[in-house]
């Protein structure tokens, strides 16, 4: 598919995973409608700014998730829409107005911005293995997690896991939306998102590796990691849309690793680093099923970079200096989550 002249909007484009997509967007010569909720806010902007082609071919538009309507004029005229804006954060004081609201209400809305606009041939909405994993489904070593499967919003609120809820109400209100409004809707499933940052601050998963580096802390209580890296993520949005026999959901799963298994690698690959005790805290049981792994988008060649691989610098993303996240010894958040690009 060519993309010069093609016009297409993401949504929280200042975030971790969409300012990648943004970036291979215009590489491939797209014209790209972003929305932030505040053009105000340098740390917000000037990464995607500074992007090659965004002089010419990156218009940023001020949006919010909340506010009906907020997206009509952004999606209008465009022919894709990766919808990535939801919150993404564990620790909420008020799971409903800070998590529910936002991801449904918002994926409502920009569902139905589209629905208005003829030329929208596909939304790609980006989803989380968290609205698949998490059920009461048994689970043996022959069972195999994949697509097929959806978390159980019941099992989320009494498990308390209110970010995984919001996920997966939002991908359900999606699915109901394209259903009634025949739009033509791909789901990308991603796990444990690491790798380079384009944006100036740490995101959710990020902030996460480098608690888990810096101190041992893992943030999940079972100790398990569907890691995925961030460039396969958004590569993987974009072929969703440009490849037309796309359709359903993608999971997008690379390793999965305990928080112990993730300490020895990183121990191997980097002995003169000091590490924390590695996983002590930790049973360090592997989940007693499998996950389809690596899942590919079907015809599009792809090929998720994997954990224990040659690729696993790159996945890790240890690279240049930079000492902007003030981390240890000599190396920093910076170092850590970034790779080559
Ligand atoms: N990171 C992962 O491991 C992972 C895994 C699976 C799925 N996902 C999903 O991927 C998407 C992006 O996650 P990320 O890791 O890139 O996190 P992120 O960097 O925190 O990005 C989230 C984006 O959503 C925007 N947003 C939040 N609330 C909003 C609102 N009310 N109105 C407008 N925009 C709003 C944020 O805007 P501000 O910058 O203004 O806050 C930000 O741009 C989310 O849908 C997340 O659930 C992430």
């Amino acid at each position: 598919m060519s993309a010069a002249g093609k016009v297409v909007c993401v949504t929280g484009a200042s975030g971790y995973i969409a300012s990648w997509i943004v970036k291979l967007l215009l590489d491939r010569g797209y014209t790209v409608k972003a929305t932030v909720r505040s053009l105000s806010d340098p740390n917000k902007t000037n990464h995607l700014l500074s992007l090659h082609g965004a002089t010419e071919r990156l218009q940023l538009f001020e949006a919010n998730l909340m506010e009906e309507g907020s997206f009509d004029s952004v999606v209008d005229g465009c022919e894709g829409v990766f919808h990535t804006a939801s919150p993404c954060v564990l620790e909420v004081n008020n799971p409903q107005e800070e998590l529910i609201k936002p991801a449904v209400k918002g994926t409502q809305n920009v569902l139905c911005s589209c629905a208005k606009v003829p030329s929208i041939k596909r939304v790609v909405v980006t989803s989380s293995m968290a609205s698949v994993v998490f059920n009461n489904r048994p689970r043996n070593p022959d069972v195999v997690v994949d697509e097929t499967w959806y978390s159980d919003p019941v099992y989320c609120e009494e498990s308390k896991l209110f970010y995984h809820l919001s996920k997966t109400l939002a991908e359900d209100a999606a699915w109901k939306l394209s259903r009634e409004n025949g739009i033509d809707l791909v789901t990308i499933n991603p796990g444990f998102v690491i790798g380079p940052l384009l944006q100036p601050t740490l995101n959710l998963t990020s902030e996460a590796l480098l608690n888990l580096i810096k101190n041992g802390t893992g943030l999940f209580s079972d100790g398990v990691y569907r890691y995925v890296d961030v460039r396969d993520v958004a590569l993987a949005h974009i072929q969703a849309f440009e490849v037309s026999s796309a359709s359903g959901r993608y999971c997008l799963v690379g390793t999965v690793s305990t928080t112990t298994e993730t300490l020895n690698i990183l121990h191997k690959l980097y002995p003169a680093l000091n590490l924390p005790g590695r996983g002590e805290n930790e049973n360090p049981v592997r989940p007693p099923y499998q996950e389809a792994l690596p899942q590919v988008l079907k015809n599009a060649c792809l090929t998720l970079r994997m954990l224990k691989s040659s690729q696993e610098q790159h996945m890790l993303g240890f690279g240049d200096p930079g000492g902007r996240f003030g981390g240890f010894g000599s190396m920093d958040g910076r170092n850590v989550l970034q790779g080559r690009r």
